[in-house]
């Protein structure tokens, strides 16, 4: 995937999340080419800037809020006109959303709905037209374990997630055969701003440094479901397969 004499290319979509950051930092080092997309545009620059003098070797920064689906013509325009079409394009923006708001407030519920699913859906649509005609590349995305089975706690932010891992799988399936792969990121608990008021007991709680990491080895693997950490994978493959009377014993 990586064209050596180039160097890597790669499009980050919410590239103000502390995961994107810690990916971007690694990316940079190896000399890769970065397009950049978040919505708040000094943050942005400071990013952009911090990336150069890691190594990046080139770096575009475009500012757009990505649930605005009215931006998202000149943001891949942007992106062309940076990149071309990138080696990776990893979509990270994602909310978390207040779940005991979003579970009575149907409005709150929207917005959750809109961010984590709808949005990064409709860029994923863009973005494969552009990945289909080269043939080659890793879409990837960041969803969540939180979408592997409905639970009370956080039921409409994983009920997103868990509609964009269906949608990244139908994606995998429409490019099995070609070179394009895509890549289903499912992080378990990450201590970054989305996280920063939860209590950090209780739970194995990952840096962003470590989840990035495993991201640019699943790219570089072209692996298509990355738990990260790995542990994840288990821990999850038990919990979807409680019984229902036992699962809703547990308060989760
Ligand atoms: N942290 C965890 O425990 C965890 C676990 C599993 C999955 N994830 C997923 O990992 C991804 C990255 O999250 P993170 O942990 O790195 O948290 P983060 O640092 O809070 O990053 C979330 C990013 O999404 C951006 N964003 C939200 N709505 C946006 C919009 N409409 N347009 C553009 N950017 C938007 C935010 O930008 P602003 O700063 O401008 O608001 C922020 O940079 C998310 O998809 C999240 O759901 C996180």
């Amino acid at each position: 995937m990586t064209n050596e004499r180039e160097g890597l290319r790669v499009a980050v979509f919410g590239a103000t999340s502390a995961i994107a950051q810690a990916a971007l930092r690694l990316w940079a080092a190896r000399g890769a080419e970065l397009f950049l997309v978040a919505r708040d545009r000094e943050r942005l620059d400071r990013i952009a800037a911090d990336l150069a003098l890691r190594g990046a070797r080139r770096v575009e920064a475009f500012v757009a809020d990505l649930d605005d689906s009215s931006v998202l013509g000149r943001v891949l325009e942007a992106m062309d006109a940076a990149l071309g079409v990138p080696d990776v394009a990893l979509v990270a923006f994602g909310t978390l959303g207040d779940q005991t708001r979003a579970a009575r407030d149907p409005e709150a519920a929207r917005r959750t709905l809109t961010t984590n699913f709808v949005s990064p859906a409709v860029l994923l649509t863009a973005l494969a037209a552009r990945f289909e005609k080269a043939g080659a590349g890793c879409l990837a995305a960041i969803t969540s374990v939180a979408g592997d089975r409905g639970r009370a706690s956080n039921y409409v932010y994983g009920a997103a997630k868990g509609g964009l891992q269906t949608f990244l799988e139908g994606l995998r399936h429409r490019f099995a055969g070609t070179g394009v792969r895509v890549l289903d990121i499912r992080p378990g608990p990450v201590d970054t701003p989305m996280t920063a008021h939860m209590p950090k007991s209780g739970l194995p709680w990952a840096s962003a440094e470590r989840v990035a990491a495993d991201i640019l080895r699943a790219v570089e693997r072209g692996r298509s479901v990355l738990y990260t950490p790995w542990f994840w994978r288990w821990i999850m493959l038990v919990l979807r397969h409680l019984p229902q009377p036992l699962f809703h014993r547990l308060r989760l």
